[in-house]
């Protein structure tokens, strides 16, 4: 990672800084996962409605796989935020979360299938494939079934999306599958080893 581009104070970083501040207080005062759905999508489509804030650092795809870069976690893990950069061809395994999430585009597109398990224990997809382009957001509720494969919906460009999430995601120990309904283990972890710089306030507006 460029740590000069690590080190550069943005600007606009000030945009995230408020996103986490004020999903601090839904997730503290909602009453339950619905409100927190609802409410923390409005946030997130408000984040995603500006292209003006991410550091490049966090922006930047790799040509071997797509990269998770952690924003922020909240202190107590309630939260977490991430930016997702997709390359072309890009995509994760199907996979689950077993918390919350919300996924907003800010870049590009961002294609997703969704799974469930049938009755005898293979997946099968629910519904058609679907995009979702800049400014959308989506919610993921594991009450609802929360299976899903995810990839870059540009064929010739790389894509980003936000995702935030009930828990420090990267931590999480969730499972990919085949579609034969095989689970394995998996916990995602981070591409980076520093997070961005919200709270140095000097050059905000
Ligand atoms: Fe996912």
């Amino acid at each position: 990672m460029n740590a000069v581009a690590v080190l550069a104070i943005d600007p606009n970083i000030g945009r995230l800084r408020g996103f986490v501040t004020d999903l601090a207080d839904l997730v503290e005062n909602a009453a339950d996962e619905a409100e927190i759905l609802e409410k923390g999508g409005a946030l997130l489509a408000r984040l995603v409605s500006s292209d003006d804030w991410l550091p490049d650092a966090f922006a930047r795809p790799n040509p071997d796989r797509y990269q998770q870069y952690l924003l922020h976690c909240d202190s107590r893990e309630r939260f977490s935020v991430v930016s997702f950069v997709w390359g072309p061809g890009q995509g994760t395994p199907i996979h689950d979360h077993r918390v919350w999430g919300l996924v907003g585009v800010l870049r590009g597109a961002e294609r997703v299938e969704h799974f469930r398990r049938g009755a005898d224990g293979r997946l099968e997809q629910v519904g058609p494939v679907g995009d979702l382009f800049e400014c959308e957001v989506e919610a993921i509720s594991p009450a609802a079934g929360d299976i899903h494969r995810v990839a870059n919906g540009l064929a010739d460009a790389p894509s980003i999306s936000i995702h935030v999430y009930g828990g420090n995601i990267g931590a999480v120990e969730r499972a990919t599958y085949d579609l034969d309904g095989t689970a394995k283990r998996f916990i995602s972890g981070y591409a980076n080893k520093v997070v961005p710089n919200l709270w140095d306030r000097s050059s905000a507006a």
